[in-house]
């Protein structure tokens, strides 16, 4: 799949009423970026923030993020892909419910094919969970690498929890991120 086609399906989903989310949101947040560094990120789903401005991350967990990726993998918003695993705001920032997440994979699956990526680091619980297919929790399956379609995912902590964890956190998502580095280098 082109990214001209990726250009046709943001088109698509802006008007999805595939589930319930259609009904509350104010915008659909597709995802940002291109996949020139080989980097897709992959997050759980759209805050107040991104609900209302169509883009992902763009709050505060979005600006820790941005500014951790860039000091250890040197990347700007225009070089890696963003997106969620759902693609509109679940009410009340709730975790997205099974049913919500079946009717956005397609999307996840088409931006994955388009952009083809080497490297996937998922942000937090639900986005691990969904691309491995596990009920394992985020800190037994960070800090390793995972073989995923062919590909590398390295999960991570959520940004978010990282800005209530503290320094601890935020160390452990570098290293992730050093791993995503080397990953994207070497390809593993
Ligand atoms: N949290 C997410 O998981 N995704 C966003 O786009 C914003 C906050």
């Amino acid at each position: 799949m082109s990214a001209a086609s990726l250009v046709e399906l943001a088109a698509q989903a802006s008007t999805c009423t595939a589930c319930r989310l259609s009904e509350t949101r104010t915008k659909v947040v597709f995802g940002t970026g291109t996949a020139d560094s080989g980097l897709l990120v992959v997050g759980e789903g759209p805050g107040r923030d991104e609900d209302l401005s169509g883009e992902p991350f763009v709050g505060r967990s979005g600006q820790l993020l941005d500014k951790l990726i860039e000091e250890e993998l040197g990347l700007t918003r225009a070089s890696f892909y963003i997106a969620n695993v759902v693609k509109c705001r679940p009410p009340g920032n709730r975790d997205p419910a099974p049913d919500e997440i079946a009717a956005c994979s397609g999307y996840l699956d088409a931006q994955v094919a388009a952009l083809d990526p080497r490297v996937v680091v998922t942000l937090g619980n639900v986005a691990t969970r969904v691309l491995l297919g596990t009920d394992l929790g985020i800190t037994s399956l960070r800090g390793r690498l995972h073989e995923w379609r062919g590909r590398v995912l390295i999960p991570t902590f959520h940004p978010a929890y990282a800005l209530r964890g503290g320094g601890v956190v935020v160390a452990q998502m570098r290293a992730d991120l050093v791993r995503a580095k080397l990953a994207l280098a070497t390809g593993r």
